[in-house]
């Protein structure tokens, strides 16, 4: 609810909900905030008004699930909750008393929109306070006058960085910008600070609002001043001319919400306030009921917070808490795991063959550790706790006592079972007594044979860069119980990363459908088509990355490898392209990037351009495909390895499916992930293209069963 009391004649007006754990806009909300500004404005011994909050936050934005309910359905219903936002917050700028946003938390999106409609804004020095208009990271813009107030108030380009990044600030940053004006260092002095301003500034009107006296002219009406120049200034231009070719660049079409916020403010500054809010409205629902903003607030806000809340963690289990914990290999992935844990407090034995290869494993949580602090991201009291937590050593004893043993050594089965038998026996008797493996390729339910207690054995599947990437690959074995999977999976959350959880099968489930990516790529190379236009086709579509260059970051002997065991275990043919063409590669010496050549030759400057042998290797066709023939071949190959996956059931949820998609391997956010992207083109065109581009180019792409049922269920209804 929204509370309102009146002291020493200023009304409090403070946000307080239960129906919710944050203070969100919503239906229930913004009325009540209405009623109680309009009880104010009312009331004639109301000399101003303070909106504050009872929460640790002030407000942190609109209720998601209520703008999904009009995603699709309604445009019209849409703009109705972007004008009435915009009616309420300009009647607090033209109601005549004086109104200040006394913030005493995180204010995001809508939640700052009512900070900036305020006339002043006052925020505790609260090291925990986000602010920002994030909008645009769930496909959408700030719809309450945000586009609008923020410019008019810190200048066009100031603003527009965190506008179309969606950047959140802490109090201080907010400062030196603009955002707030003033910091007070306790909830009073804040309230007193509040009430300061209000009493000494008994009318305060917005500059846009302003009256020029002399020429009877409104200033906020035709030609707004705004800090650091117009729209038609040399620096205003430049910045529209420069940013949107680097946002097309950056989107590549695929997002459509941060180029409407270019067009709202480079409008909206061109006319009045009221105008322009106008036309945010008309932007706002746009975006709004676009199937990216859909997709994007499902998978990537909604969905996440599922995941994390631990949506797929059995749920007869009490809940686990890793202390102390085992990590067997100080390489890459080992150090990488050793750092995550003991930032988040957790005790860490990091075990090697020898002490100096441990050492070196630990020091890399100290350089981690450093430039975190270079960078202003670590606090440098900190560093040494963290360190301390790191216990470095060659001695299997040491690892008495871990509740959770992960094993990342090399990419053997040998060596694997043997590092099971001899550290498995030093988890704690009366600890959790859970054994993990890193391994990328093997299947669990084989490396659990070495082990005594195999309902104990469990996938616990990185990514690298550790620190960086978020999502963990839980992977089930055969005899896998229920509480390993608790266990894994309080564990990663504690680690503050996403768990997806999967069954046991070749190349788990980010790892098949990656290959595939990576495949593609090699199918297209081998078609003759122009490797800068299969990796244009990559990039386009929104992968991060193209799929040549990517496979030389994986490197060309392991894809090489890997597909030697499917020969071996009679899965591929040895007719296979990804697995002909690493051959090749590997039998030329071509590693990739870590021998500084694959499909690509790597500078020492760490620039690369693609190989010119290439040329010899592929010769081009005459006739090169579209670019969107490209893109579609590239995506709809990952896609339905992903529909395979799910009916397969190697992935056991579509929530964990796509958002290990687009976690895991970069699949692009804007189609909500690789089985979303179903829904995002249509069943019935997912069908008829896979059919189309099985008959030209592979059986690879033939659609399933279960789909050509889905399309005849659809036009049966
Ligand atoms: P790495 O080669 O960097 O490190 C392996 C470490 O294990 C070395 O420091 C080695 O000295 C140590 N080691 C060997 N025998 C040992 C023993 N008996 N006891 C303790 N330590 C021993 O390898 P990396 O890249 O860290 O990979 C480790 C595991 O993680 C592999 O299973 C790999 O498939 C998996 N993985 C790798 C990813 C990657 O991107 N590199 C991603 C996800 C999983």
């Amino acid at each position: 609810m929204v509370n309102y009391t009146v002291d020493q004649n200023v009304a409090i007006i403070s946000w307080e909900m239960t129906s919710s754990p944050m203070n969100v806009l919503n239906d229930e909300s913004i009325p009540q905030f209405e009623a109680a500004l309009q009880r104010a404005f009312a009331d004639e011994s109301v000399k101003g008004i303070i909106v504050t909050s009872a929460k640790p936050e002030f407000v942190a934005g609109a209720d998601l699930k209520m703008i999904l309910r009009s995603n699709d359905k309604d445009p019209a219903e849409m703009l109705k909750v972007s004008s009435e936002l915009n009616r309420i917050f300009r009647s607090i700028e033209t109601s005549g008393k004086p109104t200040v946003a006394a913030m005493n938390g995180t204010a995001l999106g809508g939640g700052y929109e009512i900070c900036l409609a305020c006339h002043h804004r006052v925020a505790l020095n609260n090291p925990k306070t986000l602010i920002g208009l994030v909008e645009v990271t769930i496909g959408l813009l700030p719809g309450a006058g945000g586009t609008q107030r923020l410019p008019r108030m810190i200048g066009i380009q100031a603003a527009l960085q965190l506008l179309v990044e969606g950047k959140k600030v802490g109090v201080k940053e907010a400062k030196t910008l603009g955002m707030i004006d003033d910091i007070a260092e306790s909830p009073a002095e804040m309230i007193q600070k509040a009430r300061a301003w209000i009493e000494a500034n008994p009318k305060p009107i917005k500059p846009w609002d302003e009256i020029d006296r002399k020429s009877g002219k409104i200033v906020g009406k035709d030609n707004f001043n705004v800090p650091g120049g117009n729209i038609q200034s040399p620096v205003g231009a430049q910045t529209f001319a420069a940013g949107t070719a680097m946002l097309m660049d950056k989107t590549k079409g695929n997002y459509p919400a941060p180029l409407a916020i270019m067009s709202c403010v480079y409008e909206g500054l061109q006319v009045n306030i009221d105008r322009a809010l106008a036309i945010e409205g008309h932007y706002f629902v746009k975006v709004a009921t676009s199937k990216v903003a859909r997709n994007l607030i499902q998978t990537m806000f909604l969905g996440m917070n599922e995941a994390n809340k631990g949506a797929s963690r059995p749920k007869n289990i009490p809940k686990t808490d890793v202390k102390k914990l085992g990590v067997l290999g100080a390489g890459m992935m080992g150090a990488g795991i050793a750092y995550v844990s003991a930032q988040a407090g957790i005790e860490v034995i990091l075990k090697d063959v020898s002490s100096e290869a441990a050492e070196k494993g630990k020091a890399y949580s100290r350089g981690l550790l450093e430039k975190g602090v270079e960078r202003g991201k670590v606090d440098p009291s900190k560093v040494d706790g963290i360190l301390s937590l790191i216990k470095p050593t060659a001695d299997v004893a040491d690892l008495n006592g871990c509740d959770l043993i992960i094993e990342a050594v090399f990419e053997n089965r040998e060596l694997k079972a043997q590092v099971t038998k001899e550290a498995e026996p030093m988890l704690a008797q009366n600890g959790l007594a859970v054994f993990g493996s890193n391994t990328s390729t093997l299947p669990i339910s084989g490396l659990a044979e070495a082990s005594t207690k195999p309902e104990n054995f469990i996938g616990i599947h990185f990514f690298s860069p550790v620190d960086k990437m978020m999502l963990v690959e839980i992977i089930v074995g055969k005899q896998t119980s229920d509480y390993a999977l608790a266990v894994a999976m309080d564990y990663t959350r504690k680690i503050r990363k996403t768990p997806i959880v999967v069954n046991d099968s070749r190349g788990f489930y980010t790892s098949r459908c990656f290959g595939t990516y990576s495949g593609e790529g090699m199918e297209l190379l081998k078609d003759g088509v122009n490797p800068i236009l299969i990796e244009n086709g990559g990039k386009d579509a929104g992968m991060p990355v193209g799929p040549l260059a990517v496979t030389d970051e994986v490197a060309l002997d392991l894809v090489y490898k890997i597909a030697s065991q499917g020969i071996k275990d009679g899965v591929l043919r040895d007719d296979d392209t990804s697995y002909q063409v690493a051959k090749q590669f590997v039998e030329l010496g071509r590693f990739g990037k870590k021998s500084k050549a694959g499909f690509y030759d790597y500078a020492d400057d760490r620039s690369k351009k693609l190989w010119a042998g290439l040329r010899d290797l592929f010769p081009q066709a005459d006739r090169q495909p579209t670019l969107d023939e490209v893109k579609t071949r590239l995506l709809y190959r990952q896609a339905i390895e992903a529909v395979r996956c799910f009916e397969e059931n190697v992935v056991r949820t579509k929530l964990d499916a796509n958002l290990g998609s687009i976690l895991g391997w970069g699949f692009p956010a804007y189609t909500g992930g690789a089985l979303s992207f179903v829904d995002f083109v249509g069943v019935d065109t997912f069908v008829k293209t896979l059919d189309r581009l099985a008959d030209t180019y592979g059986e690879r792409f033939r659609p399933t069963e279960r789909l050509r049922e889905q399309v005849k269920e659809l036009i049966e209804a």
